[in-house]
């Protein structure tokens, strides 16, 4: 990534799908002198998401692109994008998978976080997969995005113990809360 010139911010956009509470930390974060990114744009591929609260509540542009046909709506998305001079992407809880042509246009631009330790449990129900297996930890991933899903250069990952007494639900919440700390030590990383 460039590094910072100046005083400027990168432009960034945040996808998002479910609750936001990594969009919440990651817009608080970018107010600060030191964070490398300002937070342009919400985006969201679904009208449930309720973490676009934070967009409305921190005064941020939000966009959701919800139509069955993902294709065309990427299209629009890219537009916009290019319209807000977004030059930095993240994912966080975005759960529709993006096209290699979308990827390309911001190729080692766009971060994703995922709730394991990829390689490890790449897709969905992480949780419930790593205690099923009677796994001893687990944990997060900050990895950059490319065609192939989860599977791109991992930056940061942060490991967890899993205690007996841990089910999906629990865990998942442990995890989160450390996501909210990676997010952020990552984006520092990548900048500096
Ligand atoms: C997070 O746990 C994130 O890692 C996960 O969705 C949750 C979103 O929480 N992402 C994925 O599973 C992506 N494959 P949030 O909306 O509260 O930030």
């Amino acid at each position: 990534m460039e590094k910072l010139t100046g005083l400027k911010k990168t432009r960034t956009a945040v996808f998002i799908s479910g609750s936001g509470s990594n969009l919440k930390n990651i817009i608080k974060f970018s107010k600060i002198k030191k964070s490398p990114i300002s937070i342009d744009l919400t985006v969201s591929n679904t009208t449930k998401a309720t973490g676009l609260q934070y967009a409305d509540h921190f005064n941020i542009k939000k966009k959701i692109f919800a139509s069955k046909n993902f294709k065309n709506e990427e299209k629009k998305i890219l537009l916009l994008l290019k319209k807000e001079k977004i030059k930095f992407i993240c994912l966080a809880g975005f759960m529709k998978i993006l096209s290699k042509e979308f990827i390309k246009t911001f190729d080692g631009k766009i971060i994703n976080i995922h709730p394991s330790l990829l390689p490890k449990y790449k897709g969905l129900n992480t949780h419930g997969r790593a205690i099923k297996n009677k796994d001893k930890f687990a944990g997060c991933t900050v990895h950059y995005v490319t065609g192939k899903l989860d599977s791109g250069k991992i930056i940061m990952q942060k490991k967890i113990k899993i205690a007996t007494r841990d089910n999906s639900i629990s865990l998942a919440k442990k995890v989160l809360k450390q996501e909210h700390k990676l997010f952020l030590d990552a984006i520092m990383k990548i900048f500096n």
